[in-house]
């Protein structure tokens, strides 16, 4: 095990352990692609509900892997972009959206950072186990916020990291509600999507408590529309999440145990943004 020396090191090793992930997860019975080339949708009932109509607005999917959710989006007519950090998911991206003739584009980049020369979006969506793989949540709230036009919308839908705390390794590894700041890299072998599959890969992962997350995207300048948890899960992440009930799993036999997941809806300040590193009023 090592300590991440600086951010840009572990977004090389993630990125590389993505690339391994994802050969796996094109041809895994875990991802439904099928489902998308037939015309299907893999969306969840929770981000449906928070993003809601789409159709004709331009929407930024930050980690979209390759571009299922994505892909789903356009097909419901919204202007849909996909960011990610691994070539091997961009490129896996690129041959749906070509196969499947939606209105989606694919960039390759770090979403900490990251500004899109296609900005101003409407709206900005990350889903389901996303944050864990950032270690600087100022510089993503940043990127969330440069990308979106005034009045623009980012709606974030998590795994609940208190989750970590009862079922360690589940979201970050630590074991521990606050995490620290620089995790060591820790050795991974398969994945979720095939525990059994033949790859063995290091990688950084960060425990980022519920109140970081909004300190730092109030901090980038937007304002928390809602904020919720779930008593219920959109994957099964857990053997206790034992029925699925109108698309998200519960726990039957104890409902209402555990936050599973949370949802945040922050909207951009109408009026025109400081740029980048400009002193406030005083
Ligand atoms: C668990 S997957 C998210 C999948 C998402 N739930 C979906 O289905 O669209 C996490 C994704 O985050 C991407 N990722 C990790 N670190 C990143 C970074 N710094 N910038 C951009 N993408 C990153 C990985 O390549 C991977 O595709």
């Amino acid at each position: 095990m090592s300590t991440a020396p600086d951010g840009s090191h572990a977004v090389r090793v993630n990125r590389t352990a993505w690339d391994l992930r994802t050969g796996v997860h094109l041809t895994s019975d875990f991802y439904p692609t099928r489902r998308v080339r037939a015309g299907g949708s893999t969306l969840k009932p929770p981000e449906r509900e928070l993003v809601g109509e789409v159709r004709g607005l331009r929407l930024l999917h930050l980690q979209c892997h390759f571009g299922l959710d994505t892909l789903s989006w356009a097909r419901l007519g919204a202007r849909a972009t996909g960011v990610d950090l691994s070539p091997v998911a961009v490129r896996a991206a690129r041959r749906l959206a070509a196969e499947t003739g939606l209105d989606a584009r694919f960039v390759c980049a770090d979403v900490q950072g990251f500004t899109d020369p296609g900005a101003p979006y409407d709206v900005v969506v990350s889903t389901y186990g996303v944050l864990c793989w950032l270690g600087d949540l100022p510089r993503w709230a940043d990127s969330v916020a440069h990308n979106l036009r005034p009045g623009g919308r980012f709606v974030l839908v998590e795994f609940h990291p208190l989750l970590e705390v009862l079922h360690p390794g589940k979201v970050s590894g630590a074991g521990r509600y606050f995490g620290p700041d620089r995790p060591p890299a820790t050795w991974t072998q398969g994945t979720y999507a095939d525990p059994a599959a033949p790859i063995r890969y290091r990688e950084y992962r960060w425990q980022h408590p519920v109140g970081s997350v909004l300190d730092a995207l109030i901090a980038a300048g937007l304002v928390l529309e809602r904020v919720e948890e779930y008593p219920y899960s959109s994957y099964r992440l857990l053997d206790e999440l034992d029925r699925c009930v109108n698309g998200v799993w519960v726990n039957s036999r104890s409902p209402g145990r555990l936050p599973y997941m949370y949802a945040v809806v922050a909207r951009a300040a109408r009026g025109p943004r400081a740029p980048a590193g400009a002193e406030g009023p005083r």
